[in-house]
Formats: C-alpha cells, structure tokens, sequence
C-alpha cells in the first residue's frame, strides 16, 4: 500500500470510531436510566452491558493488545466476557451503572485515540492497514444493531427519530433474474478490514441459478399466511414445523391481526404492515417454509455473494453490488438513516450487474447455508469471533440491515445466528436451480 493510502485508511478509522461514538451515545441516551439497566428480553443484555462490554473490547484491543499497556481495571474483565456470562445472566452481575459505564468507555476513547495517532500502519499483522481499529469500529457498531434490537423488543417507544425512505413505485422489473453457471472469486484477501471469517479469497465454481431480484415483501409473506403456511407441514422441515407449533409461531415477530388487517409493532408505535417493503423479523424456518411453499429455495451463501459481487463483464468481483466506492445514500439503507426497510425495488442505483437490487442494507437475508470457514481460514485475532461458532447449528445471513454501519457491511461480509432467532433485522430472497438448459 502506498503512503497515500495508509493515510486515508487512518483518517478513516478514525471517522469509524467516531461515527460509531455518536450511535452508542445516542442508543444509550434514548431512553430514561433505568431502561440501561433493565433487561427488555433474556435474548439481549441490559443496553449498560452494551455500553461498558464496547469499552472494555477496545481497551483489550486497542490499549493493551495493540499498544501494551496494563489493564485499566482488570476487576471488570470478567463481567464484560461475552463467553464467561450469558446475556439472560448478565442483569444480575455488578455492572458498571450507567455513568460510570459512560466514563470508562469514554477514558477508554481518548487513550485509543491517542494510539491511532501514533500507531504505524504496516509491520504488524494487527495493525497493518489499520485491522485493529477498523474491527474495533465494527465490533461497536455491531453493538449498536444489537441495542437497536434491544429498543425494538422494549415495549416502549424510543426517543430515536428518522426520516421514512422515500416512497418507490411499485417495481415493474423483472421478479427474477439469471446468474448464469461459471467461476467466482468468493471471499477476500484484499479488504484490509474484512474479519476473519470473510478470508481468504477462494474459487467457486456454481451451477445456473435464477434470484429474486428484490427481498421477498410483506405482501407476499402475507399470502404464504393467508395461504395456510403455518398450518401445512408439507413446507417445513421437521425441526422447524416442530419449532412453530411448540412455540405457537404463527406470522412474524411482532406482527397481529386485528380487524382484518395486519399491524406491527415498530420500536413501540403499532402501525399497518406496509405491503410493499421487506418482510422483517422472519427465522430461517420461516424463510425456508415461504420458499418451498413458493416453489423455490433459500440461495447458498455462495449464491448470494455471486449475484452481489461477481461481474460479468469483468470476471472480478467486486466490494458491492454497484462496484468497489464506498456505500452512499444512494445506493443502500444503512447506517440506521432510516429505521425501517425501504419498499423492494428501491436503490436502483446499488443495482448489481446482473440486475438484483437492495442486497445491501434494508434487511439481513437468511441463506440456506451453514456457517462454516472458507478453505485456507485461520482464526484472527481471537478464536472467539467466529471459529467457535462454526458448525451446523447456525445459519449465515448476508448483506446487512438498515441498522448496519457501512463500515460493519460489505460484499463479503458474513453474519449468522440460529435458525429459530427472528428479533434481528431478518428477511430473505428465494432462489432456484437453472436446471442444464440455461448457461
Ligand atoms: C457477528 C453479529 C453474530 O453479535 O454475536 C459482537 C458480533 N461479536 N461482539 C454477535 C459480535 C462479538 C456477533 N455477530
Ligand atoms: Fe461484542
């Protein structure tokens, strides 16, 4: 890399860092103290965990790890260890309160601050082209989507305002579109902040497949309901059949009929379900019963990343659906511009080459794909982000959600949870096989 570049990298881990300062602030300021320590859902931890749990990764990070210096309060590692606790515990550990919490990341901050300055980019895996920063940047702006899912499940409403996406026409293209059979290059070795899991850059050699060109919305969601889809077994597998009906699933989290008519519950406001947007707030078993009932499938994650990335004309891929500039307004939802989905067919301009449209931002789409490492994959920098989660038991999801930071979302980025978990910004696409005619 050139001096020029390494330079533009630091200016940009530093902007990361403070975009991502500003969210946690406004997440953690949103709603009165008491709301910080409660607990609005034993699938999330008190927005205080949150809060010191950001600090104390950047201080293991950035301070001690990258700049050697000595634990500012080794006491509360424990307490912020996503592995010693689990989230439905954490309510009742000695926490940080609130301010405190706010000075320890903040004190955290200014030190970081002061090692990215005199940090060099190159000679040191950790730091070169500013790996350590830009995770950091990432792992908070992770948490931030988590605690805006946290406001989501809390009853209440949320002092958060954002403007709505700009209405769309109704999409008058094509539904589908054909990813004809050939080689891609799946994964990275290049993005100089790619996590782990997205690397290396590898070969992968697909049959024809057609993809939707937009996510699946309400609308059609709503006739797989109508339809009788949570009442025929024939579209379910046997884990998630058994999930729905033990657990009384019958449409998406926080949706209820009333009236005749479809409501949803929107970080506390009850609202008519737009028909035109994405489905949010669907499992995997949800996704994939929708898919078989339409006569389709979930795509691969292979799938997904070829019609986002590959380019034809070219034979490289790409960083986006629009080509390798960073992503602007115009291209995608995110960055919690907007606090909810834009109508499907929006974003004409972050339209991939083949023609498939919103496959970044507006919500995660659960593929039918297993998280796994990719050939060549070593753990870096700790196990703990991703390899101990590979294995069947979860599901990779792609592309992002309007609650994603542009710095936490790229073509190649790699989000996964259980198939049964549908608080998160979840919808999906379906696919299906091009059979031998079609090349
Ligand atoms: C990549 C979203 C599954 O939230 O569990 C945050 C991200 N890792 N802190 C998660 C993460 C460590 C992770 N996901
Ligand atoms: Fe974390």
């Amino acid at each position: 890399m050139t001096d020029r570049e390494l330079e533009l990298l630091r200016e940009r881990a530093l902007t990361a860092l403070t975009t991502a300062r500003r969210r946690t602030t406004l997440l953690t300021t949103c709603v009165d103290t008491p709301d910080l320590t409660a607990q609005h859902s034993p699938l999330m931890s008190p927005l205080v965990w949150d809060l010191a749990h950001i600090g104390n990764q950047e201080e293991l990070w950035l301070l001690r790890a990258v700049a050697g210096r000595e634990a500012m309060r080794p006491e509360i590692d424990g307490l912020y260890d996503a592995f010693e606790h689990p989230r439905a515990a954490r309510p009742s550990l000695p926490l940080l309160p609130p301010v405190e919490a706010r000075n320890y990341a903040a004190e955290v901050r200014g030190r970081a601050l002061d090692v990215l300055e005199r940090t060099p980019f190159a000679g040191d895996r950790l730091t070169d082209a500013g790996f350590a920063f830009g995770m950091i940047a990432q792992h908070e702006q992770q948490h931030d989507e988590t605690m805006l899912i946290t406001h989501q499940l809390r009853k209440g409403p949320v002092a958060l305002t954002a403007p709505d996406p700009a209405p769309a026409p109704p999409f008058t293209g094509p539904a589908e579109v054909l990813v004809p059979a050939g080689p891609f290059t799946m994964g990275t070795s290049t993005e100089p902040w790619a996590l782990d899991n997205e690397r290396p850059g590898h070969e992968r050699l697909l049959p024809a497949f057609y993809l939707d060109t937009t996510p699946v919305t309400n609308g059609a969601y709503q006739a797989f309901i109508e339809d009788g889809g949570y009442t025929d077994e024939r579209w379910w597998t046997p884990e998630g059949w058994d999930h729905i009906r033990r657990n009384s699933v019958s449409a998406p989290l926080f949706w209820r009929r009333e009236a005749g008519q479809w409501l949803r519950r929107r970080f506390g406001v009850t609202e008519p379900v737009p028909a035109d947007e994405p489905v949010v707030h669907v499992c995997w078993y949800e996704a994939d019963a929708y898919a078989r009932w339409a006569g389709r499938r979930l795509p691969t994650e292979a799938e997904w990343e070829k019609a986002a990335r590959h380019d034809p004309a070219t034979g490289r891929s790409r960083r986006y659906p629009w080509g390798d500039a960073d992503p602007a307004p115009e291209h995608a939802n995110l960055g919690q511009r907007h606090l909810r989905p834009a109508p499907a067919g929006s974003y004409p301009e972050g339209e991939s080459p083949y023609g498939v449209r919103q496959l970044i931002g507006d919500v995660w789409e659960w593929t039918a794909s297993d998280f796994a490492p990719y050939p060549g994959f070593t753990a870096f920098p700790y196990r703990e982000y991703s390899e101990v989660f590979f294995g069947p038991e979860y599901k990779v999801l792609r592309g992002g959600s309007f609650a994603v930071d542009p710095v936490a979302c790229r073509g190649t980025f790699r989000n996964w949870d259980y198939p049964i978990r549908r608080q998160i910004f979840s919808g999906f696409r379906t696919a299906r096989s091009a059979g031998d005619g079609a090349v």
